[in-house]
């Protein structure tokens, strides 16, 4: 719960990538017709030339038939499952042994012989059914001993029979002796049903599988069970050598990577089994692949990694235990220790060797070579999803901008080894660093904080969305690292920081940025939302609009950043105000309500952007908590007063913009309407605030920027005279009132 939109909608993409890698591995040898009918033609049977692992395994499909049937080659016998765990279910006809009032009709005693195969003695039942029946059984075993078997079944009346019970009154069953490869039926009776002929004029018999035939009383009355088929099973092995033998001829050894050779009980031949933690066909190159325990049986309360073969579970910083769900859990430590930074995987489900992954793709400028790459990196680039990115990436056919994958190596000396002074920021998702590239570019390199695996995906996601964008309000990545165990992402380096930096920072002496040049930051950013929920399908929602995730460069053009979304907005309220109050203010509250994230929530945070470019009050700034605790309440409520005047950023208007500020600031009260569908488009808000300036320049004539800034100066000394913000609508309002009191009457007419 909490990761919504974007998020949700990649992290989709992923899993799916994740299905179709591993469902895509047909158990059939490639190129193989994998089914006949209905029936699943796993390797080492096959129904095609070179398909079957030796003369025993080929399958005939027959397709005069409708569905088409299976039949195996050898035995000329229809086959209705194939199963890789050494058994193989076929259809079985009934013998029967049938009289009238002269005496004998019909008689058939059928023989099953099979050219390698053998009966399951523990899957199959000799079963017989009549009221005067002997049945014998004899069978040949694969050493050529002979077994004799068989039961009788007697009554004299129906009501003497029980439906359901094979107990020797009208039906009885048998074990059926150790590995038969061949048997046949035979019957005797005792009065040729002469006393019985009225219920009961036939004796049947077959080897059933056990539990596939249920004993009823009608089964006893007329000819139809003759033309009934049953199943069987029969134990298949590959060749006739113990697993030792035949690993010292490597030629008769067909158990392929992460599987174990398993001994015939009784018999001869082996079978191959996929290791622990792997399934598939152990019969293929790569067939047997690896389980993702994360994804499968959600095994840990907190932090899960797939290994090759298995899985661990770890507890967070702090916590001790195994992670197991039932296991021990975690729980605190007695004494915190030193860093542990949880890493996690993402499912790779098909065993590809890794060194595939380093193909080079005309995408994607691979930093390193081949054989620098140590067991380690190569770790870690699977687990930071290096794949699924590799994947992604490569699909894209348009190489544009290309991202580059860096070495950790070269990062590390670019951040002076991630040294404290290189910090530029640092938040949820992790820390942000100043980086000299060796060719003296500066960059901004984002250290992510993985904590779970829906986190990879983010981490992927903001390499993939950022990927497929190319817009100059948008901040660039130019590559990644993920051979450590902290993914890393490289963006370029914007110099001026972020505009809350220049909005509300107080150690930040610079005049407070101009009215103008905020018009142009926020259409510049409705431009880019605009582009963002536009030009990618499903369309981008950028989720976390606010004044910090808009950079500035130094001609203060915006640059839209922060694509990891990796705000967690627990479905708890109250924890809201605690866990994610710096962006509180922002949140959309049709998608607090209704948790249904859409590009409208976007507008809705671009909205309070705007409100904070008018007002220079900062969002959740806890000095005027009925204020910005929700602070386009606060704007709507003061509009609806018509006393918009009041708060006004003061160190900004002027007789000149007047109009224009009013203009925004109904628009910014649309973007924040409560109900979504009632806000504007991205691309309408972008579109108007640009008409919006090219009405300003039309306007502003000759030496309007002087004149504004005279103004500004004026403003700034009235701003400086007051405590912080308390005062500052207050002082605004006898501004305007003096100046231009007849500003503000139109607000309510709109
Ligand atoms: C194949 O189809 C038949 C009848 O349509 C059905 O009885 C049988 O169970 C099916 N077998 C498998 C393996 O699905
Ligand atoms: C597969 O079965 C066919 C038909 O029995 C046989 O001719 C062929 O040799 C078998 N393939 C192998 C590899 O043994
Ligand atoms: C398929 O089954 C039909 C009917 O039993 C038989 O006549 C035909 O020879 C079979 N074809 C093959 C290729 O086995
Ligand atoms: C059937 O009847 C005969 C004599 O009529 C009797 O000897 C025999 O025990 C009866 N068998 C059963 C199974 O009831
Ligand atoms: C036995 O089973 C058959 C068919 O399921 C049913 O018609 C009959 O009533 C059953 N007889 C008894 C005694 O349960
Ligand atoms: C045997 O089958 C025929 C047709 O298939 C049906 O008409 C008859 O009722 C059946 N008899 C019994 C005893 O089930
Ligand atoms: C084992 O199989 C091979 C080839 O299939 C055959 O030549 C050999 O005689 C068999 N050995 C035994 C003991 O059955
Ligand atoms: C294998 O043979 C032994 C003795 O012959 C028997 O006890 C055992 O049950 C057999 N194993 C199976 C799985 O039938
Ligand atoms: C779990 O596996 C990861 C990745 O191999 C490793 O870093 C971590 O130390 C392991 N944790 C435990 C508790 O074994
Ligand atoms: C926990 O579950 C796993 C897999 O379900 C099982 O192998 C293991 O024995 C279980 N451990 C405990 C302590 O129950
Ligand atoms: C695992 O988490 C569940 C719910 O989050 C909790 O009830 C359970 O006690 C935890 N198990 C352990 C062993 O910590």
């Amino acid at each position: 719960m909490g990761f919504l939109g974007i998020c949700k909608e990649f992290s989709t993409i992923a899993m799916m990538l994740t299905v179709i890698l591993t469902s895509v591995a047909a158990q059939a040898k490639p190129g193989c017709q994998s089914h006949c009918g209905n029936v699943s033609i796993p390797y080492p049977f096959g129904t095609g030339k070179g398909c079957n692992i030796s003369e025993y395994f080929f399958i005939r499909c027959n397709t005069t038939f409708n569905p088409p049937k299976a039949f195996l080659d050898t035995d000329n016998i229809e086959v209705v499952d194939v199963a890789l765990d050494g058994q193989l279910r076929i259809q079985n006809w009934v013998s029967y042994d049938c009289y009238g009032p002269k005496g004998r009709l019909w008689y058939l005693g059928r023989e099953l012989t099979l050219a390698k195969f053998t009966l399951s003695r523990t899957r199959n039942k000799l079963t017989a059914v009549g009221c005067d029946t002997y049945v014998f059984f004899e069978g040949y075993s694969e050493s050529g001993q002979r077994y004799s078997t068989g039961c009788v079944s007697f009554c004299n009346k129906t009501t003497d029979v029980t439906n359901g019970s094979c107990s020797g009154t009208g039906c009885c069953l048998q074990e059926i002796p150790e590995r038969a490869t061949s048997y046949t039926l035979s019957f005797s009776s005792y009065t040729y049903h002469a006393d019985i002929l009225s219920f009961n004029p036939c004796s049947y018999a077959f080897v059933v599988e056990d539990g596939a035939y249920t004993f009823t009383i009608p089964d006893l009355f007329g000819y139809n069970m003759s033309y009934k088929e049953f199943p069987l099973i029969l134990d298949w092995t590959i060749g006739n050598q113990t697993c030792k033998e035949a690993k010292n001829e490597l030629e008769n050894y067909v158990c392929k990577e992460n599987s174990a050779c398993i001994d015939a009980e009784n018999g001869s031949g082996y079978l191959c089994k996929c290791l622990d933690g792997f399934q598939g066909n152990p019969y293929l190159s790569n067939g047997c692949r690896d389980i993702n325990e994360c994804e499968t049986t959600r095994p840990c309360n907190t932090t899960c990694h797939n290994l090759v073969g298995s899985y661990n579970c770890s507890c967070p910083e702090g916590f001790d235990g195994d992670g197991r769900k039932n296991g021990t859990g975690c729980s605190p430590k007695v004494s915190s220790g030193g860093q542990n930074f949880p890493v996690l995987n993402v499912a790779l489900g098909i065993g590809i060797s890794l060194p595939a992954f380093f193909l080079c793709s005309s995408c994607l400028y691979l930093g390193l070579r081949q054989r620098k790459l140590t067991k380690l990196k190569q770790k870690y680039f699977r687990q930071n999803g290096g794949f699924l990115l590799w994947e992604q990436l490569s699909k894209r056919e348009d190489c544009g901008e290309t991202a580059k994958i860096f070495t950790a190596e070269e990062l590390k000396k670019a951040t002076n080894n991630y040294h404290e002074s290189r910090i530029l920021g640092q938040g949820g998702q992790g820390t942000v660093y100043k980086g000299i590239l060796p060719d003296g570019r500066n960059v901004a390199i984002k250290k992510s904080i993985i904590g779970d695996e829906s986190q990879v995906h983010q981490f992927i996601n903001e390499v993939i969305v950022l990927a497929q964008i190319n817009h100059r309000n948008v901040v660039k990545l130019l590559g990644c690292c993920l051979e450590i165990q902290v993914p890393l992402l490289v963006y370029e380096y914007i110099r001026n920081g972020t505009l809350f930096d220049h909005m509300h920072n107080a150690a930040h002496h610079a005049p407070p940025i101009p009215w103008e040049t905020r018009l142009k930051i926020a259409t510049e950013t409705a431009e880019a939302l605009s582009y963002l929920h536009s030009a990618a399908s499903p369309p981008i929602i950028h989720r976390d609009v606010k004044l910090t995730n808009i950079l500035l460069d130094d001609n203060y053009n915006a640059k839209v950043s922060d694509f990891g979304c990796s705000r967690l907005i627990p479905s708890d309220k109250a924890q809201i105000t605690t866990l994610v109050q710096g962006t509180l203010g922002y949140l959309d509250p049709e998608y607090l309500h209704t948790s249904q994230l859409t590009e409208k929530s976007d507008v809705y945070s671009f909205g309070v952007v705007l409100i904070e470019l008018l007002t220079g009050l900062k969002v959740l700034s806890f000095e005027r908590p009925e204020a910005e605790r929700n602070l386009a309440m606060f704007f709507v409520s003061v509009m609806k007063e018509e006393r918009l005047g009041d708060i006004l950023d003061g160190r900004v208007v002027n007789d000149e913009n007047i109009e224009q500020l009013k203009e925004v600031a109904i628009l910014a009260r649309r973007c924040v309407r409560v109900k979504g569908e009632e806000r504007p488009t991205m691309k309408e808000v972008a579109s108007e605030l640009e008409g919006l300036r090219a009405m300003k320049k039309r306007k502003s004539g000759k030496d309007y920027l002087q004149e504004e800034e005279e103004h500004e100066h004026l403003l700034y000394g009235v701003y400086n005279d007051r405590p912080g913000y308390e005062g500052s609508s207050i002082n605004s309002i006898g501004y305007y009132s003096i100046n231009n009191p007849d500003n503000f009457e139109i607000y309510g007419g709109r």
